[in-house]
């Protein structure tokens, strides 16, 4: 094992999402989500079932187990909205509610931590047919909800997520259209940017209200890479870097937009909203992936960080493939340090205005049925970047893997296995993977270590 040994008390973890794996749809009183309408549109590349998914809402007992044989600590999870206030707002759905809570009664009587994500993505539909985030409403309506979730869970979970990744759902769901709800409004995407934002902030004041603590975000980081030494190259980089990590960092943590151009961009009264958002929190938390080599535009520029699709040529700045580096089955390049980089960044960018870290993300999609040694040595590689960051002086205490099981890869479908678990989508079994033993290994003994309880 070359795992490095962790601090005492770092927390292990593993993360997943509703949308990706919950599936029944309309089970129990669910409603409709913006994903599942996108998906009846046809918009899932390989046409895989989500409203199946992987079964999850059936078998999250078997899941449960699994976890536990890995002797995972905690466990990130998401709740659906649509299956908790179906319409979005109004009436509750009591069964939903319900199955959440046998949720978090199954992990709590193994011993883990539930740390369930509020908005991972599948808003209610009805909100996403009255704008869905360019509406200002939806962030009402999502604090609405985060109490309604509290009210009921607070009593047994520990942890608590308010949205995932804002930046991808601003900018794969509304800027570009490759996300439900499948908008192509480039730059006037933004305002699903601060509503966003302002759904976090006033989701944690109603978490706290409801009596939830420990609450943070889970936010995408990717470490810019300036492709080339023109001016433009490097004004591109730079606008990519503010879009993709700072204008969602900086109003969380200094109730600040990165620059005065953004900021004129967002809606409604800007400078109190900023006070909302950047209510105190716990702990923040890192998505991380990989870096992204970000220049000038050019004529037909694939976005190859995320499934190569063709970045519009009127965005002012290209995403180029960075070469050299190990490829996982997204095209994604595997660098390890970029996770340092990006976590020395976090720190030196906001010092002590900087809660304590959690990687809440960090996996990668490799089609190997079982023999997963690719994964292994991703995960090896990220480990031990991550305790390099920890040596430089960075607060991290905890790590989730993405994902538990193999999953639906939003518009991916089925094609993309991201899990230490694999899913047979015919018959929904689960194998556990080599990386599924190669992750219990590294738990166990750092428990032996004396790095967690
Ligand atoms: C992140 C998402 C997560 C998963 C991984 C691979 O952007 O938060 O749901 O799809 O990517």
């Amino acid at each position: 094992m070359t795992v490095p040994t962790f601090p005492p008390g770092f927390l292990w973890g593993a993360s997943a999402s509703a949308f990706q794996t919950e599936g029944a749809a309309d089970t129990d009183g669910k409603g409709p989500s913006g994903w599942d309408a996108f998906a009846a549109r046809g918009r899932i590349k390989d046409g895989a079932d989500t409203t199946r998914g992987t079964g999850f809402h059936e078998r999250y007992r078997e899941d449960v187990t699994l976890l536990a044989g890995l002797g995972a600590d905690a466990f990130r999870f998401s709740v659906s909205w649509p299956r908790v206030v179906p319409g979005g707002r109004g009436p509750v759905n009591a069964a939903g509610l319900d199955f959440y809570d046998r949720l978090v009664d199954e992990l709590c009587a193994h011993g883990i931590t539930p740390a369930p994500t509020l908005y991972h993505w599948d808003t209610p539909l009805p909100l996403d047919e009255a704008g869905g985030w360019l509406n200002r409403d939806t962030a009402y309506r999502f604090a609405e909800y985060a109490g309604i979730v509290a009210e009921r869970l607070a009593d047994r979970v520990p942890m608590w997520i308010t949205i995932n990744e804002p930046a991808e759902v601003t900018m794969l769901g509304y800027a570009l259209g490759e996300h439900a709800p499948g908008r192509t409004l480039l730059f006037d995407a933004l305002p699903a940017a601060h509503h966003q934002l302002l759904a976090h902030g006033l989701g944690v004041r109603a978490l706290r209200a409801a009596g939830a603590a420990n609450i943070g975000i889970a936010v995408s980081h990717t470490p810019v890479w300036t492709a080339g030494e023109s001016e433009e190259d490097r004004l591109g980089a730079g606008l990519y870097d503010t879009l993709t990590n700072w204008m969602f960092a900086d109003p969380v943590l200094t109730g600040r937009y990165p620059d005065e151009g953004v900021a004129a961009l967002m809606p409604g009264p800007v400078e109190d909203d900023l006070r909302t958002i950047s209510a105190p929190l716990d702990w923040y938390g890192v998505n991380y992936y990989s870096p992204t080599l970000v220049g000038a535009p050019r004529a037909a520029d694939a976005l190859d960080s995320f499934s190569g699709f063709t970045m519009p040529a009127e965005l002012p700045f290209g995403i180029r493939e960075i070469e050299g580096y190990e490829k996982t089955d997204f095209g994604w390049p595997v660098v390890p340090d970029g996770l340092r980089e990006t976590l020395v960044q976090l720190r030196d960018r906001y010092g002590d205005r900087l809660p304590p870290l959690y990687i809440t993300e960090n996996g990668c999609a490799v089609d190997e049925a079982v023999a997963d040694t690719r994964r292994i040595a991703f995960l090896e590689g990220h480990l031990g970047a991550l305790r390099e960051a920890i040596d430089e002086g960075v607060d991290v205490r905890g790590y989730f893997t993405w994902s538990l099981t193999d999953n639906i890869e939003w518009t991916e479908g089925a094609g993309k296995r991201f899990g230490l678990v694999h899913i047979d989508y015919e018959t929904l079994r689960r194998t556990p993977k080599e990386s599924y033993a190669w992750y219990r290994d590294v738990i166990r003994s750092q428990k032996a270590n004396g790095s967690a309880d």
